[in-house]
């Protein structure tokens, strides 16, 4: 699987279908319950048959239960359609109350839990994001997450 990392000055750089899932992800920014960090993300990935499946965070008052926009959306695409492959992900985030997106590269637990996915359907996931100074990441999981603890381990 590749581990290459690719920028992007520009959002317009990126193909259509990651371009239209950033524009799924902003709109999943909507449904955040975000009350106690008051940071909006949003998530939306295409499975293989291109279905697309988006998620929001969710916090609680008990801030560990607080629950990432990715993985909202990465649980409900695997209940609703199991062994459906995810082909892209795309996650974005904004203060609430902003119009302008900010910088948002996915958690170490997200990415765990991303590279689990990838490596059960064995074929990459695209991840798009927008990284600090305005540039978009586009990665597999593997490529965010070096030297990560998988099953491979255990056997
Ligand atoms: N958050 C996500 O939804 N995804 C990430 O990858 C990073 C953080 C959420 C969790 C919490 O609701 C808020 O952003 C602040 O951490």
């Amino acid at each position: 699987m590749s581990n290459l990392i690719q920028f992007f000055d520009h959002l317009e750089n990126l193909d259509a279908e990651s371009k239209y899932l950033v524009h799924k992800a902003r709109e999943a920014t909507t449904h955040s319950y975000a009350p106690y960090s008051k940071f909006c993300v949003g998530a939306a990935l295409m499975l293989e048959d291109g279905t697309v499946i988006s998620g929001a965070n969710q916090e609680n008052a008990a801030f560990p239960l607080c629950m990432c926009a990715e993985r909202v959306a990465l649980y409900a695409a695997a209940s609703a359609h199991p062994g459906k492959a995810i082909n892209k992900l795309a996650v974005v985030a904004h203060k609430k109350g902003h119009k302008e997106l900010s910088a948002a590269t996915c958690c170490g637990a997200c990415r765990q839990v991303l590279l689990e996915f990838e490596s059960r359907q064995k074929k990459p996931i695209e991840i798009i994001m927008l990284g600090a100074a305005g540039k978009w990441i586009k990665s597999s999981a593997e490529g965010l997450m070096p030297l990560s603890f998988g099953k491979e381990a255990m056997e």
